[in-house]
């Protein structure tokens, strides 16, 4: 295999043109075999529910080349798992488990050329998606569906990496309702979002941190990762709400807070107040990884973690833990990469 000519230590979080993505039909009621396509245009009937109604839902998860020279994505049977909550809670035909992960390992086989080489810090990053077809203008379920899943190498998705990043609590703009649709990967939730993210980066901030819809009191989570805190006790601290994704990362660093750092974990509503008493905080994802948090902001009070662009030990170790794990260097007890 010759590698694709790129600079892989400078790849940020945005889009590359790969060889190939993969397609799937839903029709009839049945699911097709892989479509191998090397466009990277979709063609789609003018009613699609996907483009009027939201009916649409996604993933996102990484594949890594380990020290070992293998290639494995992490956790590639949770983002399955979870893709089919998603789509049912919108009425959406689910795409396969067992299929899924199959789409995910070939469709990973087909570009590995684009996967980044160990030790330049990036990784490929695959983004599988299920959008409703049917020209259907009534606000109903689509009868027809297309599963698709590209991939893409990328650097860290918050610039420089392990850089610690200013939090703005946002109280004006919601991004989900306790009962709505929050706690599942649907393209509304971004687009809701997309005004908070925009007024903390133009105050100066890097992300927005939002708070309950119903109480505006307790913390929810940033745009793109989940939050978690640490105590001065040493506790890992992390939000229950029934409007936040609930991340893989985030259930990662829970087993490997307790297990490996033996801390206490856990997860529970946070009162936004907390935040003055934690020693450290940080946001969790799958693109974000763990982005240390430097300070929040909550309306006149900031409370500042950290000075300059150190690192809290803390966040530190659980960085180096997951990522060794990811990467080969430290033993995958759990069974988390699944070699490809
Ligand atoms: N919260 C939101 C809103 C996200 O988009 C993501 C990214 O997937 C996460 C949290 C983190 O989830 P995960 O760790 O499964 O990537
Ligand atoms: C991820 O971490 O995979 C995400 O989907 C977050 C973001 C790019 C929306």
């Amino acid at each position: 295999m010759e590698r694709a000519k790129l600079d892989w230590s400078n790849l940020a979080f945005q889009y590359v043109k790969t060889d190939y993505h993969l397609e799937y039909y839903f029709k009839d009621g049945k699911w097709s075999e892989a479509n191998i396509v090397e466009s990277d245009r979709v063609e789609l009937h003018i009613a699609a529910t996907a483009l009027h109604y939201g009916q649409q839902c996604f993933e996102g998860l990484k594949a890594f080349e380990r020290a070992d020279g293998r290639v494995s994505v992490f956790r590639v049977d949770e983002n399955a798992k979870r893709m089919k909550r998603s789509a049912e809670k919108i009425l959406m035909e689910p795409f396969p488990e067992d299929k899924f992960i199959e789409a995910v390992f070939k469709v990973v086989q087909l570009n590995r050329r684009f996967v980044p080489p160990y030790g330049s810090g990036a990784s490929l990053y695959v983004r599988p998606l299920l959008i409703g077809t049917s020209g259907v203008i009534g606000v109903k379920p689509s009868t027809e569906y297309m599963f698709l899943i590209f991939v893409m190498p990328v650097g860290p998705y918050f610039k420089g990496g392990l850089k610690p990043i200013r939090l703005l609590v946002e109280e004006e703009i919601d991004r989900a309702a306790p009962l709505g649709v929050g706690d599942v990967k649907v393209g509304g939730n971004y687009a809701a979002g997309l005004r908070a993210s925009h007024k903390a980066k133009s105050l100066g901030y890097n992300e927005v941190l939002y708070l309950d819809a119903k109480h505006k009191k307790y913390i929810d989570e940033s745009g793109p990762a989940n939050f978690f805190g640490i105590t001065q006790d040493n506790k890992y601290v992390t939000p229950a709400s029934s409007s936040i994704l609930p991340s893989i990362t985030n259930m990662s660093l829970r087993t490997l807070a307790e297990d490996e750092l033996g801390m206490k974990v856990e997860q529970r509503p946070i009162d936004v107040e907390e935040i003055f008493d934690f020693k450290e905080a940080g946001c969790c994802g799958t693109a974000a990884v763990i982005t240390p948090v430097k300070s929040i902001k909550y309306r006149d009070r900031e409370v500042t973690y950290l000075q300059g662009d150190e690192v809290g030990p803390v966040c530190r170790k659980l960085y180096d833990t997951l990522t060794g794990i990811q990467l080969g260097t430290v033993e995958d007890k759990y069974g988390w990469n699944f070699e490809i």
